[in-house]
């Protein structure tokens, strides 16, 4: 499908570092329908395409008359959310129509966890089940609360179901004693890797199954300048080197080896590939504890590798 022409709208500063956007379809059409849980990618001038998902305070999710999205610049200033933070009201912007990895299931109960910035689905996860009756918590940590979004509108919306957490007031949060109270509710995480490892290792641990722990993982796929160079051979016998800040799905599609992958952040399981040979170095979030420890099956979007050689099912 091809993408949307839209305007930028409205600009508003929440934090030092997060600004929201509002855009409307350039043609002022209402733009397509969307759930709980959606988001969209913006092309960037710089040549980047970022998702940001669609935050609604009103459930109003059908052919709304604009989209909002929420931007955190990040910490070292680059890349697509300093291009994001660059835009002005009135740009002209792309983006695609939206789309759904972070499906809500407004018929069970909830526990919506956010980390940061991966406050943002979780607005219109809860406003969705506010407009639903559903019974649901939301607990939201981040570092201060001068670093995070939208915590007055949140208290005013919310009530007695929301939990706020600061790390300065009270060190990092507890997840056991989150998730101790999830009885037969499901569990909705979004935030940074740490967090959606320890939340699914603990709910894993306690017994919680699978489908009822849903993630989305919500910072940038990160270069290391520790990361080391390794080969990846292909099944035709190619070999190609991965450096140092490049994916193994960047260097084979530079190279015209066709590759499928969706996020590019490690937490939709598209580019999962088999590996064949060598010891992969797990970045993801979407493999559990004992299949990374298998280590026969890797997200080629982020994961790098142990061994100097990947050999892949490719
Ligand atoms: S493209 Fe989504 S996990 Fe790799």
């Amino acid at each position: 499908m091809s993408n949307i022409q839209g305007t930028i709208v409205e600009i508003t500063s929440l934090t030092e570092r997060i600004s929201a956007f509002r855009v409307r379809a350039a043609d002022g059409n209402p733009l397509p329908s969307y759930a709980a849980g959606a988001h969209i990618e913006f092309d960037l001038p710089n040549g980047e395409t970022r998702a940001y998902s669609l935050i609604s305070f009103d459930a109003k999710f059908d052919t709304p008359g604009h989209y909002l999205v929420a931007v955190q610049r990040e910490a070292d200033g680059s890349g697509g959310s300093k291009a994001m933070h660059e835009l002005t009201v009135g740009t002209s912007v792309s983006f695609s129509a939206p789309k759904n990895d972070f499906p809500l299931n407004t018929s069970a109960p909830a526990i919506l966890l956010a980390g940061g910035i991966g406050v943002t689905p979780m607005i219109s996860m809860a406003s969705a089940l506010l407009a639903k009756g559903q019974e649901f918590s939301f607990v939201f940590a981040g570092r201060s609360e001068a670093d995070m979004a939208y915590t007055s509108d949140l208290r005013e919306m919310l009530g007695d179901k929301l939990r706020l957490h600061f790390d300065d007031k009270s060190g990092i949060i507890d997840l056991e004693s989150v998730i101790a109270n999830l009885g037969a509710a499901h569990l909705y995480v979004c935030g940074p890797r740490k967090m959606i490892d320890t939340a699914r290792s603990i709910a894993e641990g306690a017994g919680v199954p699978s489908e009822r722990i849903h993630f989305e993982l919500f910072e940038a796929a990160k270069s290391d300048s520790s990361d080391a160079a390794f080969e990846v051979q292909i099944n035709d016998g190619s070999v190609f080197e991965i450096p140092a800040g490049k994916t193994i799905v960047e260097v084979l599609e530079e190279n015209d080896v066709d590759v499928m992958y969706d996020c590019q952040r490690g937490d939709c399981g598209i580019c999962q590939c088999d590996v064949l040979e060598g010891i992969p170095d797990h970045r993801d979030v979407v493999l559990s504890q004992s299949e990374r420890d298998a280590g026969d099956v890797m997200q080629i979007c982020v994961s790098r590798a142990k061994s100097p050689r990947l050999v892949l099912d490719i």
